[in-house]
């Protein structure tokens, strides 16, 4: 994970994209508390000299809620944006270099990750290794 990352995390409710963006935080050295964002629409992690913005957009209704939130300048260089409900605020949203898919399969879950650009490629690569 480095600045300037944007990951969208898809899947239904409750497929497990919070528990899956606590899981990244707490990898990353993160201890304290990982609340769900739903009714704030975006937590902010501040450590480690880290910006890492959560984001939960299943509220809005209109992706134009997205530009009038003022949101948009959350996605810059130097912050790592985590984003659960992409789909809501749709084509305004900058390119993902990340994209998850999670599915529940009975009491399983299946996960798909996506790279979309080049620093997302790189990014899988690390992981992968
Ligand atoms: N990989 C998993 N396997 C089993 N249960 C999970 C998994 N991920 C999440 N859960 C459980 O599913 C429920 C919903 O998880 P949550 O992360 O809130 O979903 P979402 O944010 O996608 O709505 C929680 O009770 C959580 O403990
Ligand atoms: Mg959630």
């Amino acid at each position: 994970m480095r600045p300037g990352l944007i990951i969208f995390l898809n899947g239904n409710l409750g497929a497990g994209k919070t528990t899956l963006a606590r899981g990244i935080l707490r990898g990353m050295g993160y201890q304290g508390k990982v609340k769900s964002p739903t009714y704030n629409l975006v937590e902010l992690y501040n450590f480690s000299r880290l910006y890492f913005y959560h984001f939960d957009f299943y509220r809005f209704d209109d992706p134009i809620e997205w530009e009038e939130a003022g949101f948009r300048e959350y996605f810059n260089t130097n912050s790592i944006c985590l984003v659960e409900w992409p789909e809501k605020v749709g084509k305004l949203l900058p390119k993902a270099d990340i994209q998850i898919f999670i599915n529940i399969i009975e009491t399983a879950r299946n996960i798909e990750i996506l790279a979309g650009t080049e620093a997302g490629r790189q990014c899988l690569n690390e992981w992968k290794a």
